[in-house]
């Protein structure tokens, strides 16, 4: 489903407006029904039923006078709290206070001496309160009075239907700077906005509703840079396995991976590529821990590589790896290699020539960013940063990049993770557009970047900050590229599906105790759901 910013959003009501001819005033009585019928359905009725509606001065207040209205004609009693002077209340969201007004109901001010603890009272009694003080025209941080009125409604636990975007959320970050509103619903018009499905605004909108208000069907279906991953979306793209299928047609996976200190790491890589349906995966390790590694799973076939006195892949083992590429219809490299500088030399010497769509996760990462590299960087008086990709990842658009927040502030030179966090949407974004690659932006929400086109993945749960899980999504991603996906699809699905693993993982055995390993067991399942 596409995904909007306050800008697209507000260019579509324009469109709607000036083009089609939809009146601004039907589009906002629409929105305002669509949430009163929110409200009726929470509550199983309205009749007799106490509401707060809490209108700010703009057209998210708007909407929020035309729900009170029919919610009041509908049996509600309705309070109305308006933030700021009623004067100030103009345009459609103006003709709705006036029919408001005409009905004779009463209106309280926010800046009244004693609206709070009316407010406080208020919401003693209520069943009910519908927030649209601010919409996608809010920036930055609520203060003064409306501080305080968001914090008495979320201390109420009172259930909230937020109209269009929680009160106190930017739409286009998801950010929340100050106070906002915990809603149990929104009701949000037309398509869903930014800030409804990142993080943190995400977790403040409760069930998330997209109504349909009247706005033109070409308006709303066009093409767009940003999706939110749906179970439709993701299905569309999984490989289908016809009747007179065999091995060749899925590809064959070559992992390097692993060091003697984790061998983990590319097991569950290589288990997690032959889970995903890849029709042949080889895991190429250093060749003292290869006869470890093969007794975890019959079906993968292993290759031993030189190893240096650390027991890490040594720089002589690029011409075995560049000996077997022919042979692969995919490369992942990185998971368990550790940061020792004869791999991570291996790993820049071989990137370049590879020719086969390519994975490239955690160490294989921690090769192009950081440690000396990035210190000579900046010694040499260039600006570290998206303008400078490191070697080997130029115009490698079958490229795919794995990083959690602190591989992608080091492979940019940012001082750190949180300079990433501040900004996860920009910083993949212009990552995929300036290194002309996939980026997949691991986290809450984990973001997956190509040029031009982003998709926002909303599966998965915190149980899944465990070791390994990451390793898990780099072999579902490499088996996906395998059977022909394009590399945003491939990531996209991978990421999805690895989440909605963990999901159901944690569904049955609870977050705490949830190991990448249990990925594994519940791969299938996601995938069963799709019908793959
Ligand atoms: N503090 C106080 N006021 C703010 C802040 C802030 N941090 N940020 C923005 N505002 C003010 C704006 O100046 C504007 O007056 O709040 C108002 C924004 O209110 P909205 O109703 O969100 O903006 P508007 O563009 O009028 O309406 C957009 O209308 O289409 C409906 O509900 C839909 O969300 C959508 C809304």
């Amino acid at each position: 489903m596409r995904v909007v910013t306050a800008a697209e959003m507000r260019e579509i009501d324009r469109r709607a407006t000036e083009e089609y001819g939809v009146l601004g005033l039907v589009l906002m009585e629409n929105a305002g029904l669509k949430v009163f019928e929110c409200v009726r359905r929470v509550l199983g009725g309205v009749d007799g039923k106490q509401v707060i509606v809490l209108a700010g001065k703009g057209n998210n207040g708007g909407d929020g006078l035309v729900a009170a209205r029919h919610l009041l004609q509908h049996g509600a009693r309705v309070k109305v709290m308006l933030s700021g002077e009623p004067a100030d209340v103009t345009g459609d969201a103006g003709i709705n206070l006036e029919i408001w007004k005409r009905l004779g109901q009463r209106l309280y001010l926010m800046q009244d001496r004693n609206a709070i603890q009316l407010l406080q009272l208020a919401l003693m009694q209520t069943d009910l309160v519908v927030d649209a003080l601010f919409g996608t025209g809010f920036r930055g941080e609520i203060r003064d009075r409306a501080r305080k009125v968001i914090e008495a409604v979320n201390e109420s636990g009172k259930p909230v239907v937020a109209v269009d975007i929680p009160s106190g959320v930017e739409a286009d970050t998801g950010a929340v700077r100050g106070p906002a509103i915990q809603a149990t619903h929104t009701v949000t018009f037309g398509l869903p906005k930014l800030g409804l499905v990142l993080e943190p605004g995400a977790g403040r909108t409760g069930e998330l509703h997209v109504a349909d208000i009247s706005l033109p069907r070409p308006l709303v279906e066009a093409e767009g840079g940003r999706y939110l991953l749906t179970p439709a979306l993701v299905r569309d793209w999984l490989p289908r396995r016809e009747a007179e299928a065999h091995k060749g047609r899925f590809g064959h996976v070559l992992l390097v991976a692993g060091s003697r200190g984790m061998v983990g790491a590319a097991v569950l890589a290589a288990r997690a590529a032959a889970l995903t349906g890849a029709g042949l995966v080889t895991l190429a390790v250093p060749r003292s821990i290869q006869n470890v590694a093969a007794g975890f799973q019959p079906e993968i076939m292993t290759l031993g590589l030189p190893e240096t006195g650390a027991g890490t892949l040594s720089r002589a083992a690029r011409e075995q790896i560049e000996e077997f590429l022919p042979r692969a219809s995919v490369l992942a490299l990185g998971p368990g290699l550790t940061t020792h500088p004869e791999t991570a030399e291996l790993v820049r010497e071989l990137l370049p020539g590879v020719r086969v769509p390519c994975v490239l996760d955690a160490d294989g990462l921690n090769a192009f960013g950081g440690g000396e590299r990035e210190t000579d960087r900046n010694s040499a008086g260039t600006p570290v940063g998206e303008s400078l990709p490191p070697g080997g990842f130029r115009e490698k658009p079958d490229l795919v990049l794995t990083p959690h927040p602190g591989e992608m502030a080091r492979l940019l030179g940012l001082k750190s993770a949180a300079e990433v966090q501040a900004d996860r949407l920009g910083v993949a974004e212009r990552t995929a557009a300036a290194w002309r690659c996939t980026v997949v932006l691991k986290g809450a929400r984990t973001l997956v970047a190509e040029p031009g086109k982003t998709y926002i993945n909303p599966t998965g749960n915190p149980g899944m900050a465990t070791g390994g899980t990451g390793d898990v999504l780099t072999g579902v991603i490499a088996g996906l590229l395998a059977q022909g996906l394009e590399p945003g699809p491939a990531a996209a699905a991978a990421a999805f599906l690895h989440g909605r693993a963990g999901d159901l993982a944690a569904a049955e055995r609870g977050q705490a105790s949830l190991l990448a390993g249990n990925l594994l067991e519940y791969l299938p399942a996601a995938f069963h759901e799709l019908g793959a």
